[in-house]
């Protein structure tokens, strides 16, 4: 056995307890996409895309995708410099104008986007603040700027403090300052004071970089972001988004004035030497931009989905952080119940919301990711809701007299759905499973319900009502505890 086997243990070993409790949330086979997926013969609703405006199985993106394909291929065969399509170009010139920057340079991912502006513009004499809170990408890009230019200073500030960022503007050892924060921060689904943080920057000279991965095309009076919404579109100097959220697609891009994204094309090595983006996404993106700009009722109906679900989550008890938004993340704070809640949703409830523990979160802040999408309709939704009442109080994140409000015809209307929809979705399979779904006791009581007053109405004043029969075991213990 190598060093490198070695390396590999103490991860795997721990994904390996995780597996025997079928609670590994991570790689599950989706037979298709989008806010319903079949999974192994059973169908889930799907809270864990960023799709967040249903486009990533738009026809009209899909017919340009493949109209795109046949004329281009399926690659350019290198990087930008040598593989620059006229839609490449098109493209750049549609987010330029729809964003109001001098010029856009589009990558292959937003990742890509994010490391490579950071490793062009940072150097020995720089020093980068960095919202604490941050994503990965972002992260990644200032630390391998750090391993090739050790002056580098880096500095992290509290998510969000005004008083914090001012510190490290104040006590910055360089004089060529960036302030790198989310627009709408992913995991949390809160958006930080964004002109409160430009003005802050301004005043100590230093310039702005937002990475608005999650807000763009979602947020803002039209769309255009968390800036837009905070009024300071125009004034970040460094605003990054990806085609993988709003857009239903894959890649990445900057938008900034004319000769910062001339500097780049030239200098960002990701952009240099990483393949070009495949026309079909190109041409899928410019699709999106297109819906996004025409169809504002997409982003009216996220927002409403969003509102709809959360004052759910809310009415139920349960803790939703620091979140505005449609992400919308169940705070568990506690590493095994969060994957214990999300194992106990997938086998028992058809549902799929994803556990975020640490590394990828602070440990103490473990919650479920929920995303709500455009696509979600309500009874997908209100089915969700009934479901996580019903295993929060099974786990005890919930109180026992936690309920929703929905009349009972609804929730045995959510539940039918979930059924006729399921099994149209993953086949007769997903039947068995929502027999097991059954079992959870408020949705068998709301099924008794319905058929208790459907039977008055059948058979008038003469019918009584029995003694509730004793309530039966369930078929199956959900499969869940971890360790
Ligand atoms: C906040 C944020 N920035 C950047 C990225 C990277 O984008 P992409 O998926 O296009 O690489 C992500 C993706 O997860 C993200 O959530």
């Amino acid at each position: 056995m190598s060093w490198l086997h070695e390396r590999t243990t103490e991860l795997l070993s721990r994904v390996a307890e995780v597996k025997a409790h079928d609670a590994f949330p991570f790689f599950r086979p989706m037979q298709n996409v989008g806010s319903r997926v079949a999974v192994n013969g059973a169908s889930y609703v799907n809270f864990t895309s960023n799709d967040y405006l249903g486009l990533s199985t738009d026809p009209r993106l899909a017919k340009a995708a493949i109209a795109a394909t046949i004329t281009y291929g399926t690659g350019l065969g290198s990087a930008r410099p040598q593989a620059t399509s006229v839609r490449h170009d098109e493209l750049e010139r549609r987010l330029a104008g729809w964003l109001g920057y001098g010029g856009a340079a589009v990558f292959t991912t937003g990742y890509q986007a994010l490391v490579g502006t950071l490793g062009a513009f940072l150097g020995d004499d720089t020093t980068v603040i960095v919202d604490r809170l941050a994503h990965a990408s972002i992260m990644d890009g200032v630390l391998l700027a750090r391993g090739q230019h050790p002056d580098l200073e880096l500095r992290f500030f509290k998510h969000d403090s005004m008083r914090a960022l001012e510190r490290c503007l104040e006590t910055a050892e360089h004089d060529k300052l960036l302030v790198v924060v989310e627009g709408l921060y992913s995991v949390d689904g809160d958006f930080g004071t964004l002109d409160e943080t430009v003005a802050l920057a301004k005043k100590y000279g230093a310039a702005v970089m937002v990475d608005d991965a999650h807000g763009l095309g979602t947020l803002g009076p039209t769309g255009r972001g968390v800036a837009e919404r905070f009024g300071v579109l125009g004034e970040v100097d460094l605003l990054v988004g990806t085609f993988s959220k709003s857009f239903g697609g894959v890649g990445g891009f900057v938008v900034a004035d004319a000769p910062l994204v001339d500097f780049l094309k030239l200098s960002a090595r990701a952009f240099l030497f990483s393949a070009s983006l495949p026309v079909a996404q190109v041409d899928a993106a410019l699709a999106a931009l297109d819906v996004i700009e025409r169809e504002p009722a997409r982003r009216a109906r996220l927002a409403d989905n969003a509102r709809f679900f959360r004052e759910g989550l809310l009415e139920l008890g349960f803790d939703l952080g620091e979140s505005e938004t449609h992400i919308t993340p169940i705070m568990i704070r506690d590493e095994r119940r969060t994957l214990e809640m999300g194992a106990t949703l997938f086998h028992g409830g058809g549902i799929m919301m994803m556990p975020f523990v640490a590394p990828g979160v602070p440990a103490g802040t473990e919650r479920l990711r929920c995303n709500v999408t455009a696509a979600h309709t309500r009874a997908q939704m209100g089915y969700a809701l009934e479901v996580l009442a019903e295993v929060g109080k099974r786990l005890d994140v919930l109180p026992m007299r936690a309920r929703t409000s929905a009349p009972s015809w609804k929730k045995a209307w959510w539940m039918a759905r979930h059924a006729i929809d399921g099994a149209l979705n993953a086949g007769p399979g997903h039947l068995a499973k929502q027999a097991e779904v059954l079992a959870l006791p408020p949705l068998r009581a709301a099924a008794s319900d319905v058929r208790r007053a459907v039977r008055r109405r059948a058979i008038g004043d003469g019918w009584s009502d029995a003694p509730p029969a004793p309530p039966e075991p369930p078929r199956r213990e959900a499969r869940a505890p971890v360790g």
